[in-house]
């Protein structure tokens, strides 16, 4: 793809990492109590708790590394049933929010300041890599599928919650709100400008293609219908009501295929059938 490797391309992590060494004192004011307690380990705008999705599946004694893992409380809490976490995140003073964090919970999970398109991990480190509406969504997942591939073992897990490509079309950006109008083109997702932040977002057709490229197949798409009457920070009082009828986040649950059947679907991947995606984003 055009995007791998040139510096001029990559400008969104240097943009994001600014973002997040400005805002995340905001953050956590703002989000922090939503996201602790029994909250720590559930997905999403509406904290849907992980005992009921089980997207993970067991942890007990896995490697799990978590991609912008924040102020680290998934990682507490996993650290809590006897996983082995690990947190990665691009955002020095987010990686000091969780040493508080860990500090609090007197739980001790080792914290990587790093790239999530770039993992510093060797080949097939992990059980599980996730994440939360966390590097995934900052990231061009044309580099941190391929990723989150190399670094897992075979049959590891990858899941991570993210915007729903239903949302971003949807979406004007001066102001932040959600329509009921289209406001881009589908067929030119990929990475999404806001001021001062850059998200990536694919259509359908593209996900699944990039995913089964790396070697993965599908288990799940949780597509988060907004519980009634449940509040989000994230999300105006007049946006809410727009979750309740179309997906504003989804979930994606994803399965290394052992080594010999992923290469026999590599050969049998297909070309891409939409427009390459982020030729044009607008
Ligand atoms: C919305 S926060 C989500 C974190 C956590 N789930 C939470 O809610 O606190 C997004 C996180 O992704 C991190 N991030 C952004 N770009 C990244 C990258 N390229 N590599 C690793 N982490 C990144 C940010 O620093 C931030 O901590």
């Amino acid at each position: 793809m055009t995007t791998r490797g040139t510096a001029a391309a990559r400008t969104h992590v240097a943009t994001n990492r600014r973002l997040w060494e400005r805002q995340a004192v905001g953050y956590e004011r703002h989000a922090g109590r939503f996201l602790s307690g029994r909250r720590a380990m559930a997905w999403g705008f509406w904290r849907i708790p992980e005992s009921e999705l089980r997207l993970l599946g067991p942890v007990r004694g896995r490697d799990v590394l978590e991609i912008g893992c924040g102020a680290g409380r998934w990682l507490v809490a996993l650290a809590g049933r006897a996983a082995r976490p690990v947190g990665l995140d691009l955002s020095r003073r987010r990686l000091d929010q969780a040493r508080g964090e860990m500090r609090r919970a007197r739980r001790r999970v080792p914290l990587v300041e790093g790239d999530a398109e770039r993992l510093p991990f060797a080949d097939a480190t992990f059980d599980v890599v996730f994440c939360d509406w966390g590097a995934m969504t900052f990231c061009d997942p044309l580099r941190t599928i391929p990723e989150a591939s190399r670094v897992l073992r075979d049959s590891g897990r990858f899941v991570f919650a993210t915007s729903s490509p239903w949302r971003v079309v949807c979406q004007t950006f001066k102001p932040e709100r959600m329509t009921r109008q289209l406001q881009r083109s589908y067929f030119d997702l990929h990475r999404i400008d806001y001021p001062g932040e850059v998200n990536f977002v694919l259509p359908y057709g593209e996900w699944i293609r990039r995913f089964r490229v790396a070697g993965f197949t599908i288990e799940d798409l949780v597509e988060i219908q907004a519980p009634v009457g449940r509040a989000t920070p994230y999300l105006t009082k007049s946006e809410r009501p727009w979750g309740r009828r179309w997906p504003l986040e989804n979930i994606w649950q994803l399965r290394k295929e052992p080594r010999r059947a992923s290469r026999r679907s590599r050969t049998r991947s297909p070309r891409s059938r939409t427009r390459r995606p982020g030729a044009n984003s607008g």
